[in-house]
């Protein structure tokens, strides 16, 4: 699959009604992600809140724990989206999630257009250094 094969349109789509999930009283902040996955099925997830701030949960790490409980696999494409279905770009640390789980091709839907995992997270740290 090349990248312009992506169904945006589906992961966007599926990234907004993620979104609509979100628990967020404290921030008010709701966002939705979703990612299509290496054997082509389409996975997603949303930020919940704790009364204990810190103790947040973005909703890249329901993403990549819904890979994990459905399968695993490679992340091949990925959407992030705000409370108004506007697309978000993920934080610092949901980048590094992000990495981990990346297939060698993976891209990202942002807000300056589709970037590469390389382009919004350069010279990774990664598995390949605790090898
Ligand atoms: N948030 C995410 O879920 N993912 C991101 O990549 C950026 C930030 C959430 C965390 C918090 O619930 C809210 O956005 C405001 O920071």
């Amino acid at each position: 699959m090349s990248e312009n094969d992506i169904p945006w349109d589906d992961l966007t789509a599926t990234a907004r009604e993620a979104m609509t999930k979100a628990y967020v009283p404290y921030s008010k902040f709701p966002v939705g992600v979703a990612a299509l996955i290496d054997d082509g099925r389409i996975i997603s997830g949303c930020n919940v809140e704790n009364a204990s701030y810190g103790l947040t949960l973005c909703a890249e790490c329901a993403l990549v724990s819904a890979l994990a409980m459905s399968g695993g696999g490679r992340i091949r494409a990925f959407a992030c989206v705000d409370g108004k279905g506007n697309a978000l770009m993920p934080c610092g640390r949901c980048r590094q999630l992000l990495y981990e789980f990346r297939a060698p091709d993976m891209v990202l839907l942002t807000v300056s257009g589709i970037r590469t995992m390389d382009e919004v997270l350069p010279d990774a740290f990664g598995p390949q250094h605790l090898a």
